[in-house]
């Protein structure tokens, strides 16, 4: 019988420099969209996949995020006694069964496929997801779910990709494909990083993976690839023909929030689906589109 997929990686531990000042003394992850960070709807989403274990890989100047999902006695126990029950509930809700969220340090800032190799002892022998909390995708069915449910098919190993403009190819992992339905692409080739020129497809990974175990004896060897970091998906190339691999057109929406356009996108397209919000941030995005420079402050 198949291992399910129970566990998932975090890798957390980049230094967030594009959002500067913002990140100096913050993780990136915590920057938040409306009012949750980033790093929770990636968690969420696991969760509502059905994973049980939260592997995070962080690194210095990430405690905030572990603070995050932890009891926060004085907090609550103030909330409790105001008798706010609502924002009680916010910080309640969001807690996890103790022993089910594990932290491991990547100690060096060496590259993705360094801070998954990190986390080996912590995954085991078993398939697993690997989730980047600056691709936020708004879904029906979790994106991750929707890789577990192909890995629960195939039995290999399964990216969530999409396509992109061809001249965006250069921060992207992209595919060479083989046999393709149109949702779901065999994988041939895969290429991190490559110019628009060179990129065997426009058919790209976005941060959500379900991987076999193997990667990681892959990884114990990875030599360093684009960017002089060791790349995950270098090892994953590495893997190809031996297992199915798989890369999943997703349903659903996928914001780049590593990139501050794409973070506003997602701010907006959020607070544009929230019942309490919605209708006022309607309202506002048609007042600065019918103004325009008009209402420019100064
Ligand atoms: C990482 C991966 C890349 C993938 C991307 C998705 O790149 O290395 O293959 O396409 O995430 O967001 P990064 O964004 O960390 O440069």
């Amino acid at each position: 019988m198949r291992k399910p997929v129970r566990k998932a990686v975090f890798p957390v531990g980049g230094l967030g420099t594009r959002f500067l000042p913002a990140t100096k003394a913050m993780p990136k992850e915590m920057l938040p969209v409306v009012d949750k960070p980033l790093i929770q709807y990636a968690v969420e989403e696991a969760q509502a996949a059905g994973i049980e274990q939260i592997i995070f890989v962080t690194g210095r100047g990430k405690t905030s995020i572990e603070d995050h999902f932890d009891f926060s006695y004085e907090l609550q126990d103030t909330l409790r006694k105001r008798g706010k029950m609502e924002a009680y509930g916010v910080v309640t809700d969001m807690m996890t069964q103790p022993g089910s969220v594990a932290y491991v340090r990547q100690q060096e800032p060496a590259g993705l496929g360094h801070a998954v190799w990190a986390a080996r002892h912590l995954v085991g022998d078993e398939p697993f997801a690997i989730l980047l909390a600056d691709d936020l995708v708004m879904s029906k069915q979790p994106c991750i779910g929707q890789l577990i449910d192909v890995y629960n098919q195939t039995g290999g190993n399964a990216l969530a990709v999409m396509d992109v403009p061809r001249e965006h190819t250069e921060r992207y992992g992209v595919l060479d494909v083989g046999s393709d339905d149109g949702r779901l692409a065999e994988i041939k080739g895969l290429v991190e990083k490559p110019k628009p020129a060179d990129a065997p497809s426009t058919l790209s990974v976005i941060g959500r993976y379900v991987l076999l175990p193997e990667v990681f004896d892959i990884l114990e060897n990875q030599g360093k690839g684009a960017g002089g970091e060791i790349q995950l998906t270098d090892a994953m190339a590495q893997m190809l023909g031996k297992a199915p691999f798989h890369g999943l057109r997703f349903e659903g929406r996928r914001f780049d929030c590593g990139d501050k356009v794409g973070f506003l996108e997602a701010t907006l397209a959020f607070a544009l689906e929230r019942s309490d919000l919605g209708r006022d941030v309607q309202r506002l995005i048609d007042d600065y589109a019918s103004i325009g420079a008009a209402r420019k402050v100064v």
